[in-house]
Parts: structure tokens; C-alpha cells; sequence
């Protein structure tokens, strides 16, 4: 692409695209292949946050690109999603009903991890008859209304208020808080790591102590795996750290290989609820499309077949050594499962300097959400050794 076209087009971004923050990347994307994201001058950047999560087993893969070639040939949209039997969505969900943990068989897919959320949540309050939601401080869980009226942080809720009314919030990986989940509750929400909150890792005890609980008071326990999933934290599931199994696993990102997809997964007698009194009360369009369950099935092949959540362990391990040599100075802590990861600094500006100083130096990544000190580390499962190398070294020099 011409310097002058990236321009304009840059110029047609800022000013025709809603702008979500006041400082986009702003990277003219020409292609992403692997870990790799190159610019409309082939400046080629270093992605170590996988678009989001979403790149698992790395950007356009071969496998993922024919498997979508391959449906785009038989057929797009056909139908709203329940309707018809569509091989790629019936394959895609009995993968998942064998590979999730427990007895969860019975999937409804989404478009986003959001859309999922709200699924989740609406199926747990008609399941059970009872309204109370709790979540837990930190915690993100998407931004429709449902999935944001759980969303534990109170400055991005605030301005969108009123939102769903009989949420209670816990601090998270506090067991002792876990007392307050009565019989009024239809259902915890919980994601077994939190991502947008820091990357927290939970002490052993709290999944497990939460798991009980729900089932001692009749809530649906929901893990949203939407960031750990698909072997992002060295397990194909994050819950297998604890042997957690939740009445309802919600998905996303990783999911579909790259293409827009969600879904939550649950037993037959929590899904079956959804069927009837009235049928039809929660529906959705593309929920499912063929085009996303063919790239989603690809992608799990790769994942699977590469051994990738065992190498995310290993080689995330690894990883966390080294960058712990780099502690000391600005930089304070490493810690994460697998390969998500973060680093903790002492102030919001160190962040955003480090942040800066890699970015100049070809490296894609950033601070999460909630948390300005937090850079979250989470590259696509394929990124080579030699790459790891090239973004460790560069990290330490932004340190200096
Ligand atoms: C844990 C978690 N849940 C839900 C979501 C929402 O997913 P989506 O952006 O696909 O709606 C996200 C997105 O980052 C997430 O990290």
C-alpha cells in the first residue's frame, strides 16, 4: 500500500470509525500470519497479546484459512442459529461436549464472548427461578448490559446505570466472602484467572471452596473462560487447574480460530431450559455461523494436535523465569498461568513508558482494563522460541 493511501486511511479511521480510546494503536494492518502483524510500510510488529486472546494458535493459520475456504464454498448464513442441522456447528459442539470438563454436553453458541455471558446468566436465573447474581471485584465479563452489570469494576459500570439490579459483589480469592451466597442466588459468575483485573491467579483453595458452596446453596456456578481458554494458561480450560467443574462453561475468542464466535456449554438438564415455557425465548441470528464453528474446529485441531496447552505450560514457565531476572527497578512482580501472563510495575506511568519503549521497538502489547500498573503478556501458543527470545531482550531494554 502506497504511504499515501495508509494516510488516508488512517485519516478515514479516526474520523468514520467510533473511537474507543484516545490512543488507538493505529497500526495499518497489510496482513498477520503466526505472531506476526505487518504494517502497510511492512513494518513487522511483535504481537504478544494473540488480537486480544483470540490468536491461540496464531494469526490466519493455514489449517484455519482452508477450513474456512472450504465452507465458504458450501454455504454462508442459512438459517437462525437451532434451526438446521449445519455439520460444522454439530461438530464443533460435540468436540466440546467430549473435551470440557464434567458432564457439560449441551452447547449454545454465540457470536461474541458478551452475547455468551448474557446466555449464561438469563439460562441460570429461568434454571433455577431465583434472580440474585454474584461476581466478584476485578472481574470483566463483557459490555452489553447483563455481562457489564457484572463487570467488577464500578467506573465502567457508572455511567451506564441503571443496569441489572441484585448483583452483590465478593472480593475475589477471598474464601471467608464466599459465606455471603445464599439460596436467593441464581448463579456465580467467576473467571478462574482474572484477566482484565491484572491477571490474578487464585490461591488453590478458592475455586474449589466456591465450587462447594454453589452446590451446597443450589447456584449455578459460571466460568467465564472467554480469556483463559483453549489452552491459553497451560490447561486446555483454566478450571482443570482446581478439578472445578461449573454448571455452565462460557467460551469465546480462542474459539473460533480467529473468526467471531461464542458459547456456553452446560448439562442437559440446565440447556434443556432454554427450550420451552416459552420455545424460542432466547434466540440469535448468527449465533453459530458455519463459517466460525468450521474455523473454530480447525483451530482445536491445531491446538490439539500440537500439544499446545502442555507447551503453553512448559514454555510459559520458562518465560516467567526469565522475566523475573528483569524484577527490580520499575518493574516489580511477574506472575500467570501458562502463557498469560503479566507484569506488575510500580506506577501507571512506568507502565505506559514500558509500553511506549516496546511498541517503538515492534512489540504489540498493553495494560489491562482494569489495572494501569498490569501489562498482560499473552502471545499466540505458537510463538517460536526465537521470538520469545526477541521479545524478552526487547522488553529488557525498554526496562533500562
Ligand atoms: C473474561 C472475559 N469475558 C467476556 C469477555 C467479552 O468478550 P467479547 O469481547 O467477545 O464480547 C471478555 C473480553 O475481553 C473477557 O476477557
Amino acid at each position: 500500500m502506497e504511504r499515501e493511501q495508509a494516510s488516508g486511511l488512517t485519516a478515514a479511521f479516526y474520523r468514520h470509525l467510533c473511537q474507543t480510546s484516545a490512543q488507538p494503536l493505529g497500526i495499518v494492518v497489510a496482513r498477520a500470519q503466526g505472531a506476526t502483524i505487518w504494517d502497510a510500510s511492512g513494518r513487522a510488529y511483535l504481537d504478544l497479546l494473540a488480537g486480544m486472546g483470540v490468536a491461540n494458535v496464531g494469526h490466519a493459520h493455514p489449517h484455519v484459512v482452508r477450513a474456512v475456504a472450504e465452507q465458504i464454498e458450501k454455504y454462508l448464513h442459512v438459517s437462525v442459529y437451532g434451526e438446521m442441522v449445519q455439520l460444522p456447528q454439530v461438530e464443533l459442539a460435540r468436540r466440546l461436549a467430549e473435551l470440557t470438563p464434567g458432564d457439560l454436553s449441551v452447547v449454545y453458541f454465540t457470536n461474541s464472548g458478551t452475547e455468551a455471558v448474557e446466555g449464561a446468566l438469563k439460562t441460570a436465573r429461568k434454571f433455577t427461578g431465583r434472580a440474585r447474581l454474584v461476581a466478584f471485584d476485578g472481574a470483566f465479563h463483557g459490555d452489553t448490559f447483563g455481562a457489564l452489570s457484572v463487570g467488577g469494576n464500578p467506573i465502567y459500570r457508572r455511567p451506564f446505570v441503571p443496569l441489572l439490579p441484585d448483583v452483590e459483589f465478593l472480593a475475589f480469592d477471598d474464601v471467608e466472602a464466599l459465606g455471603r451466597i445464599d439460596a436467593s442466588v441464581a448463579a456465580v459468575i467467576v473467571e478462574p484467572i482474572q484477566g482484565e483485573g491484572g491477571v490474578r491467579v487464585p490461591g488453590d483453595g478458592f475455586l474449589p471452596a466456591l465450587r462447594r458452596r454453589c452446590t451446597e446453596i443450589g447456584a449455578l456456578l459460571i466460568a467465564d473462560e472467554v480469556i483463559t481458554g483453549f489452552g491459553r494458561t497451560g490447561r486446555l480450560f483454566a478450571c482443570e487447574h482446581w478439578q472445578v467443574v461449573p454448571d455452565i462453561l462460557v467460551l469465546a475468542k480462542a474459539l473460533g480460530g480467529g473468526m467471531p464466535l461464542g458459547a456456553f456449554v452446560g448439562r442437559t438438564e440446565v440447556m434443556q431450559t432454554l427450550s420451552h415455557d416459552p420455545p424460542l425465548a432466547h434466540v440469535t441470528t448468527f449465533g453459530g455461523h458455519p463459517v466460525s464453528c468450521a474455523a473454530g474446529l480447525a483451530a482445536l485441531d491445531v491446538l490439539l494436535r500440537e500439544h499446545l496447552a502442555a507447551d503453553a505450560a512448559q514454555r510459559g514457565a520458562r518465560w516467567v523465569a526469565q522475566l523475573r531476572t528483569l524484577c527490580g527497578g520499575a518493574l516489580r512482580t511477574v506472575r500467570g498461568r501458562g502463557m498469560l501472563l503479566a507484569l506488575e510495575f510500580a506506577t501507571p506511568e512506568a507502565t505506559r513508558r514500558f509500553v511506549a519503549r516496546c511498541f517503538e521497538h515492534d512489540l504489540i502489547l498493553n495494560w489491562t482494563l482494569h489495572c494501569d500498573t498490569v501489562v498482560r503478556l499473552a502471545p499466540p501458543l505458537i510463538i517460536s522460541d526465537d521470538e520469545l527470545e526477541r521479545a524478552t531482550a526487547t522488553m529488557a531494554a525498554a526496562l533500562d
